[in-house]
């Protein structure tokens, strides 16, 4: 089955094409970059790019994937969560494309998306446990079978993702923080003792919050030339704490469940630190540990053209009625939590 893949959730305009027998044959993608002077994403310009970069990168996708529109055989679209204005175009789009072609339509969760992209390059079977870590989402999720989830922690402040971007910001360093504070760190030693939050005993859930205020804190005690030298430990540091939580509370629900796999998923997997900390240690009590390659942890339409063809296969279909929800639940959206 030959799917076309939309993803227009928050600053990503995308689109994939996935075909079942021969897998990824394209990945389009145009980042929005009108949001860097503001050091956030400005959902009206995030809309508007949208609605400008949605058919060329669906042109793009099919042309590199040597096909037509009337070779697709359905098509797969994020319906939520995420900024209403955005995921409206991409299910425009999608209707429009589904409704003409006279093909079917599935609506996909962009968490369940950022949960097969593991599945684009390497053969995963639940079940396992999915550190979902993004700019809007930090989740433990334990996946029994492909489209039932359980989802066994969250962020209670900031998503993993935001905290990066906001220290970045306190930094000066530019946005998106998460790669730069990354490529900082490479050069910096984590020497200063950021907090980490480990919550109530037990709790897998998350708070980036303190360590976002501590390092605030740290940064009014010195004087803006040495904060510039001090630039790679501060980042270093930050993101020591930050990897540290991730890895305890994802191998603390890895042995809870009683799994061997686990899958990271979204923007922060894509940083260095946490691939090596969580490979190294997750391996060493031997768990599979397994990341996509960094294209596919940040959003990108493989992963719901994917997700999309599982879901087309089991012959689910959405109406045309279908709407954008920019609180989707992953329970709700499955039905069976
Ligand atoms: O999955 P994604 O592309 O979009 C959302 O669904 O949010 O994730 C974007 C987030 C941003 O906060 C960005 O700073 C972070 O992922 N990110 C990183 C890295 N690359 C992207 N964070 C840490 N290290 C990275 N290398
Ligand atoms: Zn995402």
């Amino acid at each position: 089955m030959l799917v076309l893949g939309i993803e227009t959730s928050c600053d990503d305009t995308a689109a994939a094409v996935w075909d079942d027998e021969r897998g990824l044959l394209s990945n389009a993608i145009s980042s929005q970059e009108e949001h860097i002077p503001f050091g956030g994403v400005v959902p009206e310009l995030a809309s508007r790019a949208h609605l400008r970069m949605a058919l060329p990168m669906i042109e793009r996708s099919l042309d590199e994937a040597k096909c037509t529109m009337r070779d697709l055989e359905g098509i797969a679209v994020t319906y939520g969560p995420g900024l209403v204005g955005s995921l409206l175009i991409g299910l425009s789009v999608a209707k429009a494309l589904a409704f003409s072609l006279g093909i079917p339509l599935v609506g996909i969760h962009h968490i369940e998306g950022h949960i097969f992209a593991g599945r684009i390059e390497h053969a995963i079977e639940p079940p396992f446990i999915a550190l979902v870590v993004s700019g809007g989402h930090t989740e433990l999720i334990s996946v029994s079978r492909f489209g039932v989830y359980k989802q066994l922690g969250r962020t209670r402040d900031d998503a993993a993702g935001e905290a990066f971007d906001k220290v970045a910001k306190m930094l000066k360093i530019g946005y998106p923080g998460g790669p730069l504070i990354d490529k900082l760190s490479r050069t910096g030693k984590a020497t200063i003792d950021f907090p980490r939050a480990y919550l109530e005993q037990g709790s897998l859930d998350f708070s980036f919050s303190g360590v976002k205020s501590a390092v605030l804190r740290y940064l009014e005690k010195l004087s803006p030339e040495t904060v510039v030298a001090r630039l790679p430990d501060i980042a270093a540091s930050f993101q020591r704490a930050v990897v540290d939580v991730l890895v305890d509370k994802t191998l603390q629900a890895a042995r809870l469940v009683n799994v061997e796999t686990i899958v990271a998923a979204g923007g922060v997997a894509a940083n260095s630190e946490l691939r090596r900390t969580l490979c190294q240690r997750g391996e060493q009590e031997g768990f599979r540990v397994l990341f996509p390659s960094p294209i596919f942890c940040t959003d990108n339409a493989a992963m719901i053209a994917m997700a999309g063809a599982f879901r087309l296969a089991r012959g689910e279909r959405s109406d045309l009625d279908l709407n954008a929800e920019p609180r989707l639940k992953l329970s709700q959206e499955t039905g069976q939590g």
